[in-house]
Parts: structure tokens; C-alpha cells; sequence
């Protein structure tokens, strides 16, 4: 408010724009893609370079650059971890990763209720069952609803770092090392997060990452998995390739019978491993800028009681892409998110910035019609009807995980873009101090 604004002025820029007031902005909010807005002469060099070599393949080449090879080792070593295998999607990683856990008919692992289709799809897929386990306040799964969920038939279990922050990893590893069953880590949503300075990805048996555009880091398309163990690696090597290992030229290696297995043709191209040299390089800058934007509107928000926070395990870990806000009953939530939307904090048509939980699509478990339908690609019920996988019948429908419908019927999901400018950040606030207001929740 304005000195020497008179009571009618005072009150008219108090009306809320969803009552026909004026809009705190009316411009669309940058769309989120936060490697995309880091794109520039540096990865058009690198494309250059590697179409100019002509050889495309990472394997041979008329004159190979080795840019896949190279991108695995930086990536590696960026991580902190022994080996990485970069793929052509994030669901690629997921199912080449459970392949080389071995998971097949017989077997469940257990999947958080808030995820994204392709962990669901990647467990379907190789004939296991995946079982739901709740999330909690860190919008990630919560320990103890997956320690309930373990039983003779688990084979592990995939944390999913959802929504820019890491999970409680170090609980989740603990429980699943106390069961013996694996911990495969997806790290799509959350490349660069820590958890007490140790990346996500380096706490389990197994990492999985996505450069799909949405992501931290991109070449449009583009995945990685990454682990310790030697055997794991090869046995990866092999499963996202044609089923056997490889030797130092790139030649195909039959020597070894431990990597005698079946290739799933997810090969990532020397094109796109060079524009993810040139973005792992920007990656901190990327994470700096929207960590700095989503905690300076945090702290905003932290005078609101009415408003809840996603509780964040290591606020210094947390990549920054997405604020989670709850509210006492889903009728609230609704009411915020549409005057918030009306107040102009919005994208562009084609994002999905600023949105209630409920509508975030393939990310909530009842939101994916195959998984509660149970369908089967072979019309005759793999993998639900397999002999292996009988036992207790499993429901995916709305209410399997009530905690976790509560969080997404009273949530708002607003992504943080990468390039928010300080006028973009204080229309956010004032829009969120506005609503809150008019809503008598402040
Ligand atoms: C949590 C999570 N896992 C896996 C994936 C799959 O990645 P991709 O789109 O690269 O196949 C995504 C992508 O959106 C994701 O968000």
C-alpha cells in the first residue's frame, strides 16, 4: 500500500481480481524447463562439433568424440559415485535399472503414491507388482508406511525425490538394508539435490536420472543410471544395450556369461551427450537460481500460519523447482489456487505452473487409468494375472492411500522457473499476501 492512498484507493487495490479487482500482474509467468533457459552458444558448439565429427554413434565413428563416454565419467564424477550409463529417457533408466536388479514375476516393489506413470510402468513392465506406499509432509515416501508395506515378496523399493527435493533417503535406507531388498533412487525430478552435502542417487543400490526437457538439466530427451557395484554396472551395460558387455573399442564382448542377457535398445547418441557436458556444467547456476527464488518466497510465506510448507529434509539440498503449499481443506486450496491464478500467476497456456495437487495428472496414482484398471498390453493380464504374482488383490483406486489423497486435495504445486527476475518474485509474494488476505487466511 502506497502512502497517501486515499481509504477508497486503499480498499480497490485490496479487491481481489477474482472479485473484478485489478491483477498483481498480467503477464504470464516464464515457462518452468529450467536447463532450457541456460541454453546457449555453448551447447550450439557442442551439437557443432559433434555433427561436424560426423559420427554420431558412441560406439564408432568416422571421427568419434566420445562425448557419451565422457559425459558418463563427468556425470560420475560429479556425483560422487563409481559408474553411470547414460540412456535415452528417464523411463528407460527406470526399466533398465530394474533389469539389472533382476526383478521379474514373483516379486513386488513398493512405489510411492506420488511418482510419476514410468516408475509405475517400469515395475509393470517387467512382470513384478508394484505396491503403493503413502507419502507424508515431504511430499515423498513416507518410511514407515513403506516398512508396513514389505512383505516375503519384496524385492526393494523406489524413492522417488519428487518435485525439485530429495526424501528422507537415509531412513529409506536404512529400512530397506534392515529388509535386505534393494533401494533404486529416482532422481528425474531432483538432479543435483543433497541430503547433508551427499547428491541423491549415491544413497541406494541404484540411481536413476531424466534430461527430459522438464528437467534440471536437458538435451530434450536423455536419462542416466548410476551405481557403485561393478557387477551392477556391467550387468546395466548390458541391459540397456543388446544384452552383452562391451570392450574398451566399443566392440561387442561374448566372454563374460554373467552378462549373457537380453538388450532393451536404450543407447544414448554423441549429439545429445554433448549438450549434457555443456549442461552439467551449468547445473549449480540453474539450481542456485531457483533455490534463491523459491526461498525468498518461502520466507514470505512463513509469516501465513494457514499455510503449510512442504517440510524439506535439508533446505541447502533442495534443487528449488517446485513450491508446495497446503491448506486446511481441500475448499481453501481451491479458493487460493483460483484467486492466486486470477492475481495472473500463471504460465503461458501451454505450462502447467500453478495448479491444485489433484490436477497434476500421471504424478498421482489414481490419476493413471492402467494402473487402476490393472491393464495388460497382452490383452491376458500380465503382469497381474501371472501364476508367480497371486496373492491379496491390490487396489490403485482412489482411497488405497488416503494420507497421501488428503496432501493432494489440499495442495497447490507452483513451479519455480530457473530465470525468475526479482519483479517476478515480488509478484508472487504480493500475490500470495494479497489472496491470503482477502481470503481472511492471513
Ligand atoms: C519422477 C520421474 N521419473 C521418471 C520420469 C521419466 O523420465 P522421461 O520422461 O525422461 O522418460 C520422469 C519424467 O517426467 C519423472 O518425473
Amino acid at each position: 500500500m502506497r502512502s497517501g492512498q486515499t481509504v477508497t484507493e486503499i480498499n480497490e487495490s485490496r479487491r481481489l481480481a477474482i472479485d473484478g479487482g485489478k491483477p498483481v500482474r498480467t503477464e504470464p509467468l516464464p515457462l518452468e524447463f529450467p536447463g532450457i533457459h541456460y541454453l546457449d552458444d555453448e551447447e550450439i558448439a557442442a551439437a557443432l562439433r559433434v555433427l561436424k565429427s560426423k559420427s554420431l554413434f558412441r560406439f564408432y565413428g568416422v571421427d568419434l568424440q566420445e562425448e557419451v563416454a565422457n559425459f558418463e565419467s563427468e556425470f560420475a564424477r560429479w556425483l560422487g559415485i563409481n559408474h553411470a550409463v547414460a540412456v535415452t529417457s528417464g523411463t528407460g533408466a527406470l526399466s533398465v535399472a530394474l533389469s539389472a536388479l533382476g526383478v521379474g514375476p514373483g516379486q513386488e516393489v513398493i512405489i510411492p503414491a506420488y511418482m510419476w506413470v514410468a516408475v509405475a510402468s517400469a515395475v509393470v513392465n517387467r512382470g513384478a507388482i508394484p505396491v503403493l506406499a503413502e507419502i507424508d509432509n515431504t511430499f515423498t515416501l513416507d518410511p514407515v508406511s513403506f516398512e508396513k508395506q514389505i512383505t516375503p515378496r519384496t524385492a526393494g523399493v523406489i524413492l522417488v525425490h519428487m518435485s525439485g527435493a530429495p526424501g528422507d533417503v537415509k531412513a529409506v535406507q536404512r529400512i530397506a538394508r534392515q529388509h535386505g531388498i534393494f533401494l533404486l533412487e529416482d532422481c528425474a525430478q531432483c538432479n543435483g539435490g543433497t541430503v547433508d552435502g551427499q547428491k541423491v542417487g549415491t544413497f541406494g543400490d541404484i540411481g536413476a536420472f531424466s534430461f527430459q526437457m522438464n528437467k534440471n538439466m536437458t538435451s530434450g530427451e536423455g536419462g542416466c543410471v548410476v551405481m557403485n557395484d561393478l557387477c551392477l554396472y556391467q550387468r546395466t551395460v548390458a541391459c540397456h544395450d543388446l544384452g552383452y558387455g562391451r570392450d574398451d573399442q566399443g566392440r561387442l564382448s561374448l566372454n563374460d556369461s554373467n552378462c549373457f542377457l537380453w538388450g532393451e535398445g536404450y543407447r544414448l547418441d554423441e549429439l545429445r551427450a554433448s549438450l549434457l557436458r555443456a549442461q552439467l556444467r551449468k547445473l549449480p547456476r540453474i539450481i542456485g537460481a531457483m533455490h534463491s527464488s523459491k526461498y525468498r518466497i518461502r520466507k514470505a510465506l512463513e509469516a501465513f500460519p494457514s499455510v503449510q510448507l512442504r517440510r524439506i529434509i535439508d533446505p541447502r539440498g533442495d534443487t528449488g523447482c517446485f513450491l508446495i503449499t497446503t491448506y486446511k481443506d481441500r475448499e481453501t486450496a481451491g479458493r487460493v489456487n483460483r484467486a492466486l491464478r486470477a492475481e495472473g500467476i500463471v504460465t503461458h497456456p501451454q505450462g502447467v505452473s500453478n495448479v491444485l495437487m489433484t490436477e497434476w495428472g500421471l504424478h498421482l496414482y489414481h490419476n493413471i487409468p492402467s494402473l487402476v484398471n490393472k491393464t495388460s498390453v497382452d490383452g491376458r493380464g500380465f503382469p497381474w494375472k501371472l501364476a508367480e504374482n497371486a496373492g491379496p488383490e491390490r487396489s490403485y483406486a482412489k482411497g488405497a492411500c488416503p494420507v497421501s489423497d488428503s496432501l493432494f486435495e489440499r495442495s497447490i504445486i507452483l513451479a519455480i522457473p530457473s530465470c525468475l527476475s526479482e519483479r517476478d518474485e515480488d509478484d508472487i509474494i504480493e500475490a500470495f499476501e494479497k489472496v491470503l488476505h482477502g481470503l481472511s487466511l492471513a
